[in-house]
């Protein structure tokens, strides 16, 4: 019966991180899958998580199953550290999920648990897998306009112009800072606008948080995510702890809905933890469990932090050096939007035959839309990436 299986298209991200894999040229430069590189291009475990392992290699004497929506000390500390201190607790149903994408698959289910047929628009450009996962599920995606391709800024007159075709029910996925792929964000007023017509026309918001701490910093980048939640009835927030704690193997999320009724918040809960029996029943732990050590732990957090700061500005740096560096090469300042961006992820605007002459004559790796992961860079492969760029013909 198998032999039914239609094969699958690879996903343009993994299959990017299957041929870096296989380039034995020493040299090359892996600007692709979104993970973040310190200066001797290591992924680390973060001081405060390596310590919180630790300690809990010597405290854990069991591994028993916890609770079926996670552990309720994890949605709290979570919950906190996306909606900040004081938000009523009891406007939010929440279940810890393996990572982010586990989040987001959740939040998927849950829609189309609650009302089949519902749409979710989408932004254009958004990152691959949301529109993967909505393929798969049979959940219609609109794309609306993002970006306005000739500031690299997000478009929102645009943006609101395709919003108008929502229909109440229908939900509107973002991302809470750092976009992915193109790093541009709206404004605060942006985000104002998002909330009025999502009210007007009754749509849902569904925020993707994957990127806390590494925009403008851990309060900043969960500004938006407080501000629709305050201001919209219903808010489904998927979140990861996959780049913020660099933890990504561990597979640590959590998928919040925000609600204004307390009698729908139950009815939320419960349906939300019906999904994760469906789906894999207890979520993992290990990676929860670290994250709520440290958040709970002064010491710990305040060292995770400080780290999580200069992961953050390394990635500012890097963006001013190379928007530098490109203007030194082309003689022109086209690329200084990479400095108004945020996060780890920009788009160079080259074709995807200028990406594989990158790949093929430079051994430099990005993602087939033109997307490269800031972080891949250090001091001495960015000028290489602008001569690179030029010699492609950008
Ligand atoms: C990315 O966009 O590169 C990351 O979110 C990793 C992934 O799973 O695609």
């Amino acid at each position: 019966m198998l032999h039914l299986l239609a094969s699958q298209a690879a996903d343009p991200i993994l299959r990017l991180m299957a041929q870096l894999a296989g380039d034995t040229r020493a040299h090359k430069i892996d600007l692709g899958v979104g993970v973040y590189k310190d200066a001797a291009g290591a992924t680390p475990i973060m001081r405060s998580v390596k310590e919180a392992e630790n300690q809990l290699w010597q405290a854990e004497n069991s591994k028993t199953y916890v609770a079926l929506a996670g552990d309720p000390a994890f949605l709290d500390a979570m919950q906190r550290l996306v909606l900040g201190e004081g938000f009523p607790a009891g406007r939010v149903a929440a279940i810890a999920t393996p990572g982010g994408t586990g989040a987001v698959r959740q939040g998927f289910e849950l829609l189309r648990m609650a009302r089949p047929g519902a749409r979710v628009f989408v932004t254009d450009p958004t990152w691959a897998n949301h529109l993967s996962i909505l393929t798969h599920l049979g959940i219609e995606a609109v794309p609306f306009r993002y970006v306005d391709p000739a500031t690299h800024a997000v478009d929102v007159q645009g943006m609101l112009v395709d919003l108008a075709q929502l229909r109440a029910g229908d939900v509107v996925l973002l991302h809470g800072c750092c976009h992915n792929p193109t790093g541009a964000d709206p404004d605060i007023e942006g985000w104002r606008a998002l909330a009025q017509i999502m009210n007007a026309r009754g749509a849902v918001p569904m925020i993707d948080l994957a990127y806390q701490g590494l925009g403008d910093g851990l309060e900043a980048d969960a500004a938006a995510a407080r501000a629709i939640a305050q201001s919209c009835p219903v808010v489904l927030i998927a979140a990861s702890c996959s780049k913020n704690f660099g933890i990504y193997r561990e597979r640590t999320g959590i998928l919040m809905a925000v609600m204004q009724d307390g009698t729908l918040r139950d009815r939320a809960q419960g349906a939300l933890t019906h999904l994760n029996r469906q789906c894999y029943s207890f979520p993992p732990d290990h990676g929860a469990r670290l994250v709520t050590m440290v958040l709970n732990d002064d010491t710990l957090r305040a060292d995770w932090q400080a780290e999580l700061e200069a992961m953050r500005t390394r990635m500012t740096s890097l963006r001013a050096l190379l928007a530098r560096a490109l203007e030194a090469a082309t003689g022109s300042d086209r690329f200084a939007y990479l400095t108004g961006h945020r996060g780890m992820f920009s788009r160079l605007g080259v074709t995807p035959g200028q990406v594989d002459r990158l790949r093929d004559d430079h051994a430099i790796y990005m993602a087939p839309d033109g997307r490269i992961n800031i972080a891949g860079l250090h001091a001495d492969t960015v000028a290489p990436l602008a001569r690179a760029l030029v010699d492609v013909g950008i």
